[in-house]
């Protein structure tokens, strides 16, 4: 399918930039969103020597952004849309106030959910067939202790994909998800509240993870576990006692946070 218009989220970090020069290499016009402005356009400007771009910052967790990001969608009609924002905080929940694990929630489940409708609907109203692919994560698929909200978050993005995509295939459009285990992003740090090594032995380049979500969309996967190595390791904690998983995942996570103590927010 030869795209028109690529819409993308969290287009200014990690694996969002990766993805905006990897379709500028394909030479897919952008529509980029992002919540730094001042990011936002000078990434607007590098990439505006490679394909023709449109920009919008927006807040995912502010409801006129949203509306005006909506309006947008159905003015341009976006026929390959990635829902590529999202955030995670390790730790136990009640360590953090409400208000920062709703936000979790508000990026990666609801903006989400908000954008994949309207970008379904502006297609729909266009007569226009089209791809969203939404970024979930391999820790959608496990319990996921002292990240709970995020795993929560990226399981809902994975059912709602799925659903959807019965919905809306008779309309030509495809809706995608992908679960990446760990991509080399700055999204570690932020998760851990503290600088931490982006880089270990089962993490995979934001530019390598954008190439095997581009394989993805080629071929109009409905569900992948991304990469190889994820895949399998996927497979082998089928056959182990859950609980086993469970420890292993809190353990590994508690390396890369300092322990936290109950938030009286
Ligand atoms: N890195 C991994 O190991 C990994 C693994 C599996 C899945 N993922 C998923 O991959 C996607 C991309 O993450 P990444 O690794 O590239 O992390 P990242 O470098 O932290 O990028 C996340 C992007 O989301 C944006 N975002 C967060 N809150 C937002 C808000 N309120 N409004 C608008 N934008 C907001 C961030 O903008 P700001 O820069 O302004 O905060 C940033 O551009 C996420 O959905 C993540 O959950 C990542």
């Amino acid at each position: 399918m030869n795209y028109e218009l690529a819409y993308i989220s969290g287009a200014t970090s990690g694996l969002g930039r990766a993805l905006c020069f990897f379709l500028a290499k394909q030479k897919i016009p952008l529509f980029l969103t992002a919540r730094d402005s001042k990011a936002l356009e000078s990434l607007h400007e590098e990439l505006s020597a490679l394909v023709p771009v449109i920009s919008l910052s927006a807040d995912l967790r502010k409801k006129e952004d949203i509306a005006s990001l909506i309006a947008s969608i159905h003015s341009k009609t976006p026929d390959l849309v990635i829902n590529n924002a999202g955030l995670g905080l390790y730790g136990d929940v009640l360590t953090y106030s409400l208000e920062e694990q709703m936000e979790i929630l508000e990026v990666n489940a609801l903006s989400l959910s908000q954008i994949t409708i309207e970008a379904a609907r502006a297609l729909v109203q266009n007569k226009k067939k089209g791809t969203i692919l939404n970024i979930a994560s391999a820790a959608a698929l496990f319990t996921y202790p002292t990240f709970a909200i995020y795993a929560a978050s990226k399981a809902y993005v994975r059912h709602f994909s799925l659903s959807l995509r019965q919905e809306l295939l008779p309309y030509g459009i495809q809706v995608l998800v992908a679960c990446p285990g760990q991509i080399e992003t700055p999204f570690r740090t932020k998760a851990a509240k503290r600088k931490i090594n982006e880089k270990d032995c089962l993490t995979m380049t934001a530019e390598k993870a954008a190439a095997l979500l581009w394989k993805q969309i080629q071929k109009q996967k409905p569900h992948m576990v991304i990469d190889w190595r994820y895949r399998i390791l996927c497979r082998i904690a089928k056959i182990l006692p859950s609980f086993l998983i469970t420890r292993y995942l809190r353990r590994a996570l508690a390396l890369r946070y300092h322990p936290r103590t109950f938030s009286s927010f």
